[in-house]
């Protein structure tokens, strides 16, 4: 009853424009999410999600792993891309077809054609994980824009401007709902709040975010 109420819920929620070159389209991975859950499973079993260390040494709350030719990591030396899994020393698992094929909808959607994203990173947060303020700016192709995707558990998106110190506009993202920035919000602060528990009929206690990114 509950998930059928959500669902009636998403239907109404209407297309979103959050900034100039930023929308959010809520509902619109709704009918692809289970196929991609069950895509997400043999890249976690090949790439494990796992905690990484920022450059100034802390361990970051929100749980990560990579699909695509190339994956984005942080260490002690700093945030990249790299082709391979520094876990495993193997090639990151291939990006699924149906990841591809929903980021470029979303993206054409949003206004951005022939996106051709090499990377995706998939976020796992718990109750409690958070992704302060930042920027996306290890991407050398500049005017391709983000897409990222919201699974399981909702969680609360900011979106600011330019600054750090610009003012944030915050969004509910809930299952299936997909956010693309690019143009002149390309380089606009985003993050997300504190995690709150609050369990999904599909995921339980796990919100993923799967993001798509356009590296050259
Ligand atoms: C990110 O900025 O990489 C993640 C955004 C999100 O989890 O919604
Ligand atoms: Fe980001």
């Amino acid at each position: 009853m509950a998930d059928l109420f959500d669902q009636l819920n998403d239907d109404n929620r209407q297309r979103q424009i959050i900034a100039e070159g930023a929308v959010c389209l809520p509902g619109f991975a709704l009918n692809e999410a289970h196929e991609l859950l069950d895509a997400l499973t043999p890249i976690v079993e090949q790439a494990p999600y796992r905690y990484l260390q920022t450059p100034g040494g802390h361990t970051m709350s929100v749980a990560m792993t990579n699909c695509g030719h190339l994956g984005w990591v942080s260490d002690r030396k700093g945030y990249r891309y790299q082709a391979l899994d520094p876990r495993s020393g193997q090639a990151w698992p291939a990006m699924p077809e149906v990841f591809l094929n929903l980021a470029q909808r979303a993206a054409s959607e949003a206004g951005y054609r022939r996106f051709q994203p090499q990377a995706c990173l998939i976020n796992q947060y718990r109750p409690g994980s958070k992704m302060s303020l930042h920027q996306d700016k290890d991407e050398n192709n500049r005017a391709a824009p983000i897409v990222s995707v919201s699974l399981g558990m909702s969680a609360t998106f900011l979106f600011g401007g330019l600054r750090r110190e610009d003012s944030c506009q915050k969004l509910i993202l809930q299952h299936g709902d997909v956010v693309v920035w690019g143009g002149a919000s390309r380089f606009c602060f985003h993050g997300v709040q504190t995690v709150k528990d609050r369990e999904h009929s599909l995921l339980g206690r796990q919100r993923i975010n799967i993001t798509f990114r356009q590296i050259y």
